[in-house]
């Protein structure tokens, strides 16, 4: 079977953990364990009797592990762009760092809002999550690790953004 690299980046606490091990493992993290460095592997069974085994890098949202959040951007395939729709600053802090790690032309970028269970009608990180996917050519999915909901999919149009490149 083919096997695909996700990096998962976003700054500490949007829920990066929490949304590889529920694509992964199928549950929800509660606590927030702050990540230095983690690997995940799942078959991914396809209807058409394919699969590929899916390898997802959960990386550091601390800075002081900057380097080895750069090693892992560097080895995927394709990067999770995660940010917490209930927490704008956390949209900055991943522009911040995106303008830092040099996007290969064929390493595809997922923009994902993380905790739409707690998003609330204000929602600006929403709109303005929008207008920033426009703008890089990403496309931009609303998840929950809580719930579940939008997790697979998120990896999934990942998975075949890299497949096309
Ligand atoms: P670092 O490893 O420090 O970079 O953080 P992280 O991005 O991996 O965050 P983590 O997955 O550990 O989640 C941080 C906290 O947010 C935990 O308490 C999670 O339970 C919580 N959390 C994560 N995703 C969601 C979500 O979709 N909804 C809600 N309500 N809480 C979430
Ligand atoms: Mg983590």
């Amino acid at each position: 079977l083919p096997e695909y690299k996700a990096v998962v980046v976003g700054t500490s606490g949007v829920g990066k953990s929490a949304l590889t091990i529920q694509m992964t493992h199928q549950c929800f993290v509660e606590d927030h364990d702050p990540t230095i460095q983690d690997s995940y592997w799942k078959e991914v069974a396809l209807d058409n009797g394919s699969g590929y085994v899916l390898n997802v890098l959960d990386t550091a949202g601390q800075d002081i592990h900057k380097a080895l959040r750069n090693q892992c951007l560097a080895a995927g395939d394709g990067v999770l762009g995660v940010f917490a729709l209930d927490d704008p600053s956390s949209l900055d802090q991943l522009q911040q760092m995106r303008a830092t790690w040099n996007l290969r032309h064929t390493q595809p970028l997922v923009l994902v809002g993380n905790k739409c269970d707690l998003m609330t009608a204000a929602g600006d990180a929403h709109d303005t999550a929008t207008v920033l996917a426009q703008a890089w050519g990403v496309p931009f999915v609303e998840t929950s690790a809580k719930t579940g909901q939008g997790v697979e999919e998120a990896f999934s149009l990942l998975i075949r953004e890299i497949q096309r490149v």
